[in-house]
């Protein structure tokens, strides 16, 4: 596994791979890498040739610099992961490497980016696309590879792909959850023991929810969702909204759509968690 902090090694590196007929695929992380990443990385060296791996925490999506301060930050440990899931390449720039100028593209989602994370975090998706982007600039990959559990960042880097006409396919992964049901997330790591107990909440919710809404109707399952989440003391809920699953639309009746998906943000104590949970699947 080779590990390179300049676009330049990356190209020289990739270029050899193409001329040798490779695929190249792409799994984009910040980072603190925990077995949902582990997953995407086995599914992409599975799937392709070669796997490029970065390890970037991108300052132009977050809207908090106190979010960007504390965001772990562990190269090392991530390099031996992904040592061991066989990825080729660890391309793990700076910020300097990335952002040379200032990125002043703004990009348009709308609908996509207007609700839920994009309402609470804005220029988020706006960060999200410039980074995703660069990194598809310099990567050039056949497939790329991101996780279920950032669902809607996952429907607008589809959109963006398509709206850059990137021929690149797009690989959603499912959400991968420890044991006791709770979704791996490298903020989990700034979790106190307490504070992971209550998080605990979340997933079992959802999870009842998915019983608790067969015999229910949709206003009723997130009222179900809101308040056991509201009672849970420590648990700040942001918002639990049931969607359509390709627009990401918010729905009234589960006849309004063939894919529902319920997503949620909460933040449990200073720190922002995400879950999501499919209703109605797509296929
Ligand atoms: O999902 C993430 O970790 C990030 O948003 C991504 C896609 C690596 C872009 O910085």
């Amino acid at each position: 596994m080779r590990v390179v902090s300049t676009k330049a090694e990356l190209k020289s590196l990739l270029d050899a791979c193409r001329l040798e007929g490779k695929s190249i695929s792409l799994v984009p992380t910040m980072g603190a890498l925990h077995e949902g990443h582990a997953s995407l990385v086995r599914r992409s060296v599975a799937e392709n040739d070669v796997t490029v791996v970065s390890v970037f925490v991108n300052p132009t999506q977050f809207n908090d610099k106190n979010d960007l301060k504390n965001y772990p930050r562990t190269l090392e440990a991530d390099c031996a992961l992904l040592e061991k899931e066989g990825a080729d390449i660890v391309f793990a720039p700076t910020v300097e490497e990335m952002y040379p100028e200032e990125d002043t593209r703004v990009f348009a989602f709308s609908p996509l980016d207007t609700v839920m994370e994009g309402a609470c975090r804005p220029g988020h998706f706006n960060g999200v696309a410039q980074i995703v982007s660069k990194l598809f600039y310099a990567v050039e990959p056949d497939r790329a590879y991101f996780g279920e559990k950032d669902f809607q960042q996952l429907a607008i880097i589809r959109e963006m792909v398509r709206q850059l006409s990137f021929d690149i396919e797009i690989v959603g992964c499912p959400i991968v959850r420890e044991n006791d049901g709770l979704a791996m997330s490298s903020r989990n790591t700034l979790l106190s023991a307490e504070e992971r107990e209550r998080a605990l909440t979340i997933s079992r919710t959802l999870f009842k929810s998915l019983e608790y809404a067969k015999g229910n109707n949709l206003a009723e399952t997130k009222a179900f969702v809101e308040a056991a989440i509201n009672e849970t003391p420590g648990l700040d809920l942001e918002y639990y909204q049931i969607v359509d699953g390709n627009t990401l639309q918010a729905i009234e009746e589960w006849s309004d759509s063939e894919y529902v998906v319920g997503c949620i943000a909460l933040f449990c104590g200073k720190v922002r968690l995400i879950d999501n949970i499919v209703y109605k699947d797509k296929e």
